[in-house]
């Protein structure tokens, strides 16, 4: 899929990756962009800033009426959404004693919001026998977040729907990517690296920490070659293979690094 002409709309827009999708797929010649997020003041001030295909929508991702009601009022104006991009997420930087309402947090968002979203787009998209989902993961959905529980396993379930999706719906027309970066550059990691949180450190620690507008980029390349894992960081992919091939080994390497930052 390219962007140009296309109907698309990006949860948790107003900022970070949702904000640097919006702007690219508008300078790729989207004819409408939707940012919907539960910021709706910052929502609007990317839309302005971006230009008039952009339009902004106040939304809470864990209300599926609210999420059935964007839908269809994109739908209302722009005739069809070709490509649905359920991107907002939360990190709990917590562990195992997190509270109760941090793991329900973390799973309405990076879950269920992600089954919601896809409800209510997937009917239209069927009749037109096309539509793209792409659900932003992260690389703690393929490996692990060091201090994060809740997020580890709200994002390994997000990138096991995501694969479920395109097992389940390929045939039919439906293209789904799972977007899933390691370190970028944005308020949800800034706030971890400037407490000096384990997690963040880790990342850092890891890779690149990128810029948005290079993950849009690695957004963009994989959507043009229909891809299913978008991986920004090229090296995610080897943790991956290892972890697959020897998990003990990788779990081992991964503590390792821990240690090293404690000490
Ligand atoms: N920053 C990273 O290092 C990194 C790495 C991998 C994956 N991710 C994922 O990328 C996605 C975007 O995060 P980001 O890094 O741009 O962080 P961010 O905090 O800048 O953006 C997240 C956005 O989601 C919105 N949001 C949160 N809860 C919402 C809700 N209930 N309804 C609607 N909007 C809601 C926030 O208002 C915010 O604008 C997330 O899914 C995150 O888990 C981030």
């Amino acid at each position: 899929m390219n962007l140009t002409g296309r109907v698309a709309v990006i949860t948790g827009g107003a900022g970070g990756i949702g904000a640097a999708l919006a702007r690219r797929f508008a300078a790729e010649g989207a004819a409408a962009v939707v940012v919907a997020d539960l910021d709706a003041d910052a929502a609007r001030a990317v839309a302005a800033a971006v230009g008039p295909v952009v339009h902004a929508a106040g939304l809470d991702v864990t209300v599926e009426e609210q999420v059935r009601a964007l839908v269809a009022d994109t739908e209302r104006r722009y005739g069809h959404i070709d490509l649905f991009c359920a991107n907002a997420g939360v990190a709990t930087a917590v562990g195992l004693d997190a509270a109760d309402a941090d793991w329900d947090r973390a799973w309405r968002v990076n879950v269920l919001a992600h089954v919601h979203s896809t409800r209510a787009v997937l009917p239209g998209m069927l009749a037109r026998g096309q539509g793209y989902l792409l659900h932003t993961c992260s690389a703690a959905g393929l490996l692990t977040a060091v201090g994060d529980a809740p997020y580890t396993a709200t994002k390994h379930a997000a990138v096991g729907l995501a694969e479920w999706l395109a097992v389940t719906y390929r045939d039919q027309g439906i293209r789904v990517s799972a977007l899933c970066p390691q370190g970028v550059d944005t308020p949800m990691l800034a706030e971890g690296l400037a407490t000096g949180h384990l997690g963040a450190r880790v990342i850092a620690a890891s890779g690149a920490v990128l810029h948005p507008d290079r993950v849009a980029d690695a957004v963009i390349a994989g959507l043009a070659e229909e891809r299913f894992l978008i991986l920004p960081h090229p090296e995610v992919a080897q943790h991956a293979l290892r972890r697959a091939e020897d998990p003990d080994g990788w779990q081992a390497g991964l503590r390792k690094l821990v240690r090293r930052l404690r000490a």
